[in-house]
Order: structure tokens, then sequence, then C-alpha cells
């Protein structure tokens, strides 16, 4: 007898449990392998391409065939970032737990865009929100979870431009040279008019006078300064901008200060770093 479990008859819950364990045991040969396998497949590009490459399936495929795919032409390659000689980017091993609550949450499948259509799910993120504010000392914070970094910066960009009635040409967005390419392409998907893109100091940190210079050519200009987009860890050295004297720029310009967080913001739960968080506290996103 099938149960309603699926709409594939033959994804009953005794088989569900059976493939998420032989899933599971996949994943476990995942983890056991990354420290010993090396970090970059030794695979050329058309020989992966001719390994990956099938016709388009007209049926769900056997189940079995479908798990020697991903374990002989997928998993080889595939970078291990949980090797420990793999130093070469800001990527870090998958969380083995993490891993296990993604099956859970492709299961509970919820569109969390409003309370009415995911009451517990909204409540946990509001409550994950606050905790990771809480954590780097920016308290009181609202938001949403988004994909990652560069969903996060057009997330703030677009909030600095919304506050303006000004049109979006005369807009103008201040980085570093050693900024995420992410801020610059957010401000073009906005269709804000300028991006100033700084020098830094010889530590490659943003310094206040350089953005405070701008901002004045630019009004002198008629532009109108929008936004100053800061660094907590840049990607390529994980500099931090002098926070203190951006603060005090964006707040006597009257400019929406936007905090990149991405890579270097969990080192303000560190003793070492909490000194920055006063700062932190006083960005706009
Ligand atoms: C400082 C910084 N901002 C933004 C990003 C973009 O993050 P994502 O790749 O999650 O979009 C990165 C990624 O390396 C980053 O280092």
């Amino acid at each position: 007898m099938t149960s309603n479990f699926s709409l594939d008859p033959r994804v009953d819950r005794e088989r569900f449990l059976q493939m998420a364990e032989e899933v599971a045991a996949l994943a476990a040969d995942w983890f056991d392998g990354e420290p010993d396998s090396p970090v970059l497949a030794r695979l050329d590009g058309p020989t992966l391409r001719k390994r990956i490459e099938r016709d388009l399936p007209r049926d769900a495929g056997q189940w079995d065939e479908i798990l020697d795919d991903v374990r002989q032409d997928i998993m080889p390659g595939l970078r291990r970032n949980g090797n420990p000689g793999f130093l070469a980017y800001v990527s870090a091993s998958a969380e083995p737990v993490a891993a296990l609550a993604d099956l859970l949450v492709s299961a509970l499948n919820q569109n969390v865009t409003a309370w009415r259509s995911a009451p517990a799910a909204v409540e946990v993120e509001r409550q994950v929100i606050g905790w990771l504010g809480e954590a780097i000392g920016y308290t009181g914070a609202a938001g949403i979870l988004v994909s990652g970094g560069s969903a996060a910066n057009l997330q703030g960009l677009c909030l600095a431009v919304a506050r303006t009635d000004a049109a979006r040409e005369q807009l103008v967005v201040y980085v570093s040279e050693q900024t995420h390419f992410s801020i610059a392409k957010s401000a073009r998907v906005l269709g804000v008019g300028h991006v100033r893109c700084l020098e830094t100091d010889s530590d490659l940190r943003l310094r206040g006078r350089s953005v405070a210079e701008a901002i004045a050519a630019d009004r002198a200009a008629g532009l109108v300064p929008c936004c100053i987009a800061a660094s907590v860890g840049t990607t390529n050295s994980g500099a931090i901008d002098a926070l203190d004297e951006l603060c005090e720029v964006a707040a006597s310009n009257g400019v929406w200060l936007h905090i990149d967080g991405a890579y270097g913001a969990p080192a303000l739960m560190l003793e070492r770093y909490r000194s920055l968080r006063s700062f932190v506290a006083r960005a706009d996103s």
C-alpha cells in the first residue's frame, strides 16, 4: 500500500528514511575525506564537462544511479574547503549540523514572505537577526536574512537610496579601492549615478578625510552624496576601515553609513575588537 507521503508513489515514509540514510552516509564520506583529499580536482575542464554532461532526462531516473553520479562524477570535481591546506579564500568547511538543518529547512519548505505565511519562521528570523546584532553590538537591529554578502550589500544600498528624493543619477556612493565589488554592482542595479572609489591609507583602510573631501567636491558639483560603504574586514586583507572617522563624516554630512561585515563582523564578538562595537552601533545598515 502506498501513502500520500510524496507525489512519487514509490517514496513512502520507510523509503524516505532509507534514502535519507544513504544521503547522510554520502555526506559523511565527504566530511571524512575532506582533510586528506586534494583541495582542487585534478581534472581539466573538457574532461569534467564530459563527465557531467547527460541527455535531458525523460524520467526521474534510478536513485542508486543518481547517488553514484554524485559520488563518482560530481564530488571529485569539487573544491575541498575543509582541507586544512585550503587557505586561499574566505570559504570555510561546511558545518555538519547545519547540513542536517538544511534538510529540515527543505522539508518544512516555508515562504518567509510575511507573518501570515509562516508565523514561526518569521519569528525565528526576527530572533536570529536580533541575536546577530546583539553579538556584534548592533542592538535593536531589524532586518531580514539574505543569501550572503552581495545580497546584504544590495539591501543596505537599497535602504540608503530609498531615503532620498533626489534623482538616482545625482546620487554618489563612497567606497575604497579595497571594497567588495558587490557594492559598486548594487549601485549600478539601483541606478545610482556615481561610485567614488577612494584611495586607502598604508594599512589599506578607508579614512574619513578622503571621504569628507570627496563629499565636499561632489556637493560643489551639484551631486548628492548618498552613502558611505565601509568595510569591517575587506576581502583582500581583512582591513577594517577607520570607523570612528567615517561615523563622524557620515553624521556631519547627513549621509547613510552602510557597513559591509560579510567577512569581518564576527570578529566583533571578540574582546579584542570590542571597542569597534560603539561605531558599528552608529551605522544605518
Ligand atoms: C567583504 C565582503 N563583502 C561581500 C562579499 C560577498 O559575499 P557573497 O559571496 O556571500 O555574496 C564578500 C565575499 O567574499 C566579502 O568578502
